[in-house]
């Protein structure tokens, strides 16, 4: 009998605090030694010239998302998990949305039902919180925290999920009593609703007042609200997608006054514009997104905020639509104003690419920071550490196999999400996740997908303890 199931021979390891030359012994799906020459497995992958890294989690991605008005999400669990794995994650961690006037337990079950069987990666969960009931607050979300379902968003923006301060109040009172964490949507409803009447009422119904309609200090002021609403409730909260360098002010100004404030960014904020909603025919739709992508000047900002460490968490708010579809960003309703336009975009197979080719081979960050922003931090924000994020002895063998001399342009063609475009098409990246791994079952080897639907599974979260 061998002593491991699969040795990683010979690569190059990175972890969030550090990069050393060493082999992985793994048994079980879990790894169970690291050091110089292992022998005796059943399998040897060679990493040789390799960097071999924990596979990524992407801790923002909606799949099978109710959208209404005929909208629908062009990724189901199946199509959604495949290109996350392609794209080098192991777990993702999608939105669960209670439906007004339901409980949440009933959303969560309808949800794990569509989940069961289809994932290639794992997966676990976070609430949406749409309607603040005095029995969701009062009993079910608690009681719903102890089961392991310890992460809650709640949205200042869109009409119909939008929370007012005093319910987000009650909610992050919930998550300090059961330790659990919220991640707030900051944009200034109000704000946008005045503008938006504005807009429409000019006859300004392009993609681009999509943009126009949601500024920076819509976002800015909803965030500084929302660290005084967590500042109040004394409890630590996720700022979500931040977009801008006045947002991220903010953010290290509640720091400095002692708060505990994690703060997440997105590809989207570093490679795009609010020009290019300005496409063609209809064409910026593909672009349309919450909070929207600014300018030159707020992604060196953000990219600042990557390199000094403003911001913990890198997603993608994967929120796939198709474009040219009656069901997505053309659908006949969301042709007449921009108002109606599904809101996000797609990104979690070029999420770590981007990243990795933007962020480390242009020398903007190291390893470890690349693998913090992309897994340890998902990890210990949202309470799946140490058995994700990371490389060590007792860890799932969740790892991606990064081959830093491949060259590739992104084209939606060689993605495996449901959506038919990407936001982008024709960048080029160097470096990729060649060989991806999930609790020790190589899942795609070489580039080619080895593993199966259903080979991922569920995992539970836990409450924070300090
Ligand atoms: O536009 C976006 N981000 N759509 C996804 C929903 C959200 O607000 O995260
Ligand atoms: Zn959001
Ligand atoms: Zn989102
Ligand atoms: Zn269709």
């Amino acid at each position: 009998m061998s002593t491991f199931d699969l040795i990683i021979r010979g690569g190059t390891i990175a972890t969030a605090s550090d990069v050393f030359k060493a082999d992985i012994g793994i048994r079980d799906g879990k790894i169970v030694q690291i050091g110089a020459a292992l022998e005796g497995a059943t399998e040897v992958i060679d990493a040789t010239g390799k960097y071999v890294l924990p596979g990524g989690i992407d801790s923002h991605v909606h799949i099978s998302q109710p959208s209404g008005e005929g909208i629908s999400m062009a990724d189901d669990f199946e199509s959604g998990t495949l290109s996350a794995l392609f794209g080098g994650n192991t777990t993702i961690m999608p939105f669960c949305l209670q439906e007004k006037g339901r409980p949440l337990r009933e959303a969560l079950n309808a949800y794990h039902e569509l989940a069961e069987g289809s994932c290639y990666t794992d997966v676990s969960f976070h609430l949406i919180v749409s309607d603040a009931s005095p029995t969701l607050l009062g009993q079910e979300l608690a009681a719903l925290a102890e089961e392991g379902y310890a992460s809650f968003k709640v949205f200042m923006t869109y009409e119909n999920l939008r929370l007012n301060d005093a319910e987000i109040l009650k909610t992050l009172d919930v998550a300090r009593q059961t330790g659990s964490t919220v991640m707030i949507h900051c944009e200034n409803e109000d704000a946008i609703r005045y503008l938006v009447e504005k807009h429409e009422a000019a006859g300004d119904v392009a993609p681009r007042a999509h943009a126009t309609t949601r500024p920076i200090a819509a976002e800015r002021e909803a965030t500084h609200r929302a660290l005084t609403l967590a500042e109040i409730a004394e409890v630590p909260i996720v700022i979500v997608h931040v977009s801008n360098g006045q947002a991220m002010d903010e953010i290290s100004r509640a720091r400095a006054r002692g708060l505990k404030v994690y703060s997440e960014t997105c590809p989207q904020y570093l490679m795009l514009t609010a020009e290019d909603l300005d496409g063609m025919d209809w064409e910026g739709a593909k672009f349309v997104c919450s909070p929207p992508p600014r300018d030159k000047a707020a992604q060196e900002d953000c990219w600042r905020g990557i390199e000094t460490g403003v911001f913990d968490l890198f997603s993608s708010d994967h929120c796939p639509f198709r474009y040219d579809d009656e069901h997505g960003k053309r659908a006949p309703k969301a042709l007449e104003s921009f108002r109606h336009i599904p809101n996000g975009i797609p990104g979690v197979e070029t999420r770590m690419p981007i990243l990795f080719s933007e962020g480390v081979m242009k020398g903007r960050i190291d390893l470890p920071r690349f693998v913090a922003l992309t897994a340890t931090n998902h990890a210990r924000t949202y309470g799946l550490y140490p058995e994700k994020g990371t490389i060590a002895i007792g860890s799932d063998a969740d790892i991606a196999i990064w081959d830093p001399s491949v060259k590739k342009t992104i084209r939606h063609a060689d993605l495996h999400d449901g959506a038919d475009y990407t936001p982008y098409e024709g960048v080029e990246v160097t470096g990729w996740p060649t060989t991806v791994i999930l609790r020790g079952r190589v899942m795609i080897r070489n580039g080619e997908l080895v593993g199966r639907k259903g080979d991922g599974q569920y995992q539970t979260a836990r409450t924070r303890t300090l």
